[in-house]
C-alpha cells in the first residue's frame, strides 16, 4: 500500500519511520517532509498551511494534496499537525475517494475550538475544572476579577503551542485577556478566549486510536513543555517526554479511559462528527481526580517520538483501520520497555532563533538510539543544518525510565550545533510520588 504522510517535525517522522516497519507498505511519500524524513520517504514541496491562511490558500493546498495522491496512486494519506485537520483535509480526501487517518474538521473542533470543546465537555460530563468563554474584554475582566484563585487564558482557535497563558495573578490575567480581545495579539484564534480555572497536580498525556466507534487506549506519556529544567521559564512545543508514567495510579488511569477518552468519542459520534484518528486529552490530575486541559486531535509531539518507539504492531494496519471502521478486528500490543526523547532546540527557542547551523555528529549516535528530525533540511552544499526552534529528538528505550533516560542522554552528548540546548532533566519527575485518589463525589463539568 502507497502511503503520503502530511507533516515535517519530529511527530511525522518517528510516523515515517514506524510506517516503515510495515510489511504492507509500498512507497512511502512525505508532504513536505524534512532531511530525515527524506532518508525514509520521497518527499513532495507541499508546505502545510496555517489554519487561519487565507481561505483560497488553504483551496489550492487541498487541491495540490488530493492530485498529488491521486497522481501516485496512494491508497491512505496520513495527516499529522492539526493545521490541515481543522481546515479539513481528511473530509476534502474523502470526498476525492481517498482514504485518510485523521478526523473530520468537525470532529477536529475538539482541538480547533476551545469553546466547543468545553461545551462537548459540559454536555456529556467529561471531567474539566471550571470554565467560561468570552468575546467582550469587559466581561472577561468581570470574571477574572470573580474567580477566587488564577486562572487561564486560552485563545479558543490554534495558535501553534502560544494560545495557553497560565497566569499569577488577576493582573496578569486581565493583561492576557486585553492582548488577545482589545490589541488582536493572536488574530482572528484570540477573538473569543475561554478562561479556566488553573489547576494544581499533574500533567499527563493520553492517546488513543479511534475509528469513530471502537477505541484502542495507548500507553500514558508525559512531555515537558517548560523551556528550562524544573519546569521554569516559557512553555515550547514540548522539551522532551517519557512514557509510561509509572506514577499515574491504575485506577486513575481507567478513570481517564472510560470518563474521557471513551466518554468523547461515544460523545462526537452522537453529535453527529464521528472520530477517526488520534484524539489525545491532555489532562491535569488533581486531588479531585483528572481533569482535561485541552483536547488535541492528532498525535502529541514530543510523546509520538516514545509512543511508537514502544509499539509492537503495525501501524499501517491500525491506521487503515481507524479510517475504515474496523479498529475493533486489530490486535494492538505494545511493549513494555519505557521510552525517553529529549528534544535538542535552537539557540534563542522558543524565541527568536537562527536556522542553517550545520549539525555535527549524527553518525556517532549508537545504532538502537532513534534520532528523529523536527526542524531540519539538507543545505546546498548537502550538510543537514537546523532549520526551526525544535531540531532533532534523541529517543532511547530500556526496561526503565531512569535507564531509557540515561541512554538518552549518552546520546544527547554526541550531537552537537551551535546554540544548541536542552532540558537535562526530561523524565527525572517520574520516579515522584503516584497521583491522588480521586475524592468521590467531586462534580465534574462545573
Ligand atoms: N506535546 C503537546 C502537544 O503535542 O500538543
Amino acid at each position: 500500500m502507497d502511503v503520503l504522510l502530511i507533516g515535517s517535525g519530529a511527530r511525522e517522522h518517528a510516523i515515517a519511520w514506524k510506517l516503515r516497519q510495515s510489511p504492507r507498505l509500498g512507497a512511502l511519500y512525505a508532504a513536505p517532509g524534512n532531511a530525515g524524513i527524506a532518508q525514509l520517504a520521497e518527499t513532495l514541496p507541499l508546505v502545510v498551511p496555517k489554519a487561519d491562511a487565507p481561505q483560497e490558500q488553504i483551496d489550492a493546498y487541498c487541491g495540490a494534496v488530493v492530485a498529488a495522491a491521486r497522481e501516485r496512486r496512494v491508497e491512505l494519506v496520513a495527516i499529522g499537525p492539526e493545521d490541515p485537520l481543522s481546515f479539513g483535509l481528511a473530509d476534502r480526501l474523502q470526498i476525492a475517494g481517498i482514504r485518510a487517518f485523521g478526523p473530520s474538521q468537525a470532529a477536529a473542533r475538539i482541538e480547533s475550538s476551545k469553546a466547543f470543546a468545553k461545551e462537548v465537555m459540559r454536555r456529556h460530563g467529561v471531567p474539566m475544572g471550571a470554565a467560561a468563554r468570552f468575546d467582550d474584554f469587559e466581561a472577561a475582566r468581570a470574571y477574572v476579577e470573580s474567580r477566587a484563585g488564577d486562572v487561564v487564558v486560552k485563545a479558543d482557535g490554534l495558535a501553534a503551542g502560544k494560545g495557553a497563558i497560565v497566569t499569577d495573578s488577576h493582573e496578569e490575567a486581565i493583561d492576557a485577556l486585553r492582548g488577545l480581545l482589545v490589541e488582536g495579539a493572536l488574530g482572528a484564534a484570540g477573538r473569543t478566549v475561554v478562561i479556566e480555572d488553573r489547576l494544581a497536580g499533574r500533567e499527563v498525556s493520553a492517546h488513543a486510536f479511534s475509528d469513530g466507534q471502537h477505541i484502542v487506549h495507548m500507553p500514558f506519556a508525559c512531555d515537558h513543555k517548560a523551556v528550562y529544567d524544573g519546569d521554569i521559564g516559557p512553555n515550547t512545543g514540548g522539551m522532551g517526554a517519557y512514557s509510561p508514567a509509572s506514577w499515574l495510579r491504575d485506577d486513575v488511569a481507567a478513570t481517564v479511559r472510560r470518563e474521557v477518552t471513551e466518554r468523547t468519542v461515544a460523545a462526537l459520534a452522537a453529535e453527529g462528527a464521528p472520530y477517526r484518528g488520534v484524539l489525545f486529552p491532555g489532562l491535569m490530575i488533581t486531588a479531585g481526580g483528572p481533569r482535561v486541559l485541552e483536547f488535541n486531535c492528532r498525535f502529541g509531539d514530543p510523546e509520538t517520538e516514545v509512543l511508537l518507539p514502544r509499539l509492537e504492531s503495525d501501524l499501517l494496519e491500525i491506521m487503515v483501520a481507524c479510517a475504515d471502521g474496523t479498529l475493533d478486528g486489530v490486535d494492538v500490543r505494545w511493549t513494555d520497555e519505557a521510552a525517553v526523547t529529549v528534544m535538542l532546540a535552537s539557540g534563542g527557542y522558543p524565541g527568536a532563533y537562527e536556522t542553517g547551523k550545520p549539525i555535527d555528529g549524527l553518525g556517532d549516535v549508537d545504532g538502537d538510539a532513534l534520532v528523529f528530525h523536527a526542524g531540519t533540511k539538507v543545505d546546498a552544499a548537502g550538510r543537514i543544518v537546523t532549520n526551526g526552534g525544535r531540531v532533532l529528538a534523541v529517543t532511547a528505550t530500556a526496561p526503565t525510565v531512569p535507564q531509557a533516560r540515561e541512554k538518552a542522554y549518552r546520546n544527547v552528548a554526541r550531537i552537537r550545533f551551535d546554540g544548541m540546548h536542552y532540558r537535562r532533566d526530561i523524565g527525572a519527575s517520574d520516579d515522584a510520588p503516584p497521583s491522588p485518589s480521586p475524592l468521590v463525589g467531586e462534580g465534574v463539568g462545573e
